[in-house]
């Protein structure tokens, strides 16, 4: 489900997925312009939102996209999540917020972030249930990755 903003919306069912290094706005556009119902941002880091860095909040720029646009983000603790979650919404231009517990970058996993947390399904609750305060709809990327990371 996607913010009231969309519903009833005859929205194409082919989206554009979060892409790292590749959904950057003008690729995004360039999707939305062949016909992409929705398109998603790259994964933005929490913890880089919350330490302020300006590269992280340059990717949370839009370029004149026609809506709607999902915000995928990610994070490896609830805290950093929702405080990231919350400055990611001062900007009220997401349709939805994707979390992602899918990437299986070694830097990623690392932070207890990504696919990680579907090793730590508690943490992963306590988040879900988390963002609930935020009262926008939420979707979860999950990806099972080997045993052995
Ligand atoms: C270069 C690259 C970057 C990706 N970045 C992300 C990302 O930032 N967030 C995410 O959830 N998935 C990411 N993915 C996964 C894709 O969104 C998608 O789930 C995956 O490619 C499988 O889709 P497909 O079967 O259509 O290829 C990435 C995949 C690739 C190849």
């Amino acid at each position: 489900m996607l913010d009231t903003r969309f519903a009833g919306k005859d929205l194409n069912p082919v989206w554009l997925a979060p892409l790292a290094g590749i959904t950057i706005p003008a690729v995004r556009k360039f999707y939305k312009a062949l016909g992409a119902g929705l398109t998603h941002t790259e994964m933005i880091s929490c913890a880089g939102l919350v330490h302020g860095s300006k590269k992280t909040f340059r990717m949370m720029e839009t370029f004149g996209e026609a809506p709607p646009v999902v915000i995928q983000l990610f994070a490896g603790d609830t805290d950093t999540l929702l405080k990231g979650v919350e400055l990611a919404l001062k900007q009220d231009k997401w349709a939805a917020i994707s979390i992602n517990m899918a990437c299986p970058m070694p830097k990623v996993l690392k932070k207890g972030a990504g696919a990680s947390l579907l090793k730590n399904i508690e943490g992963a609750e306590r988040m879900i249930k988390g963002l609930m305060v935020f009262q926008k709809p939420v979707w979860i990327k999950i990806r099972k990755i080997s045993d052995n990371y």
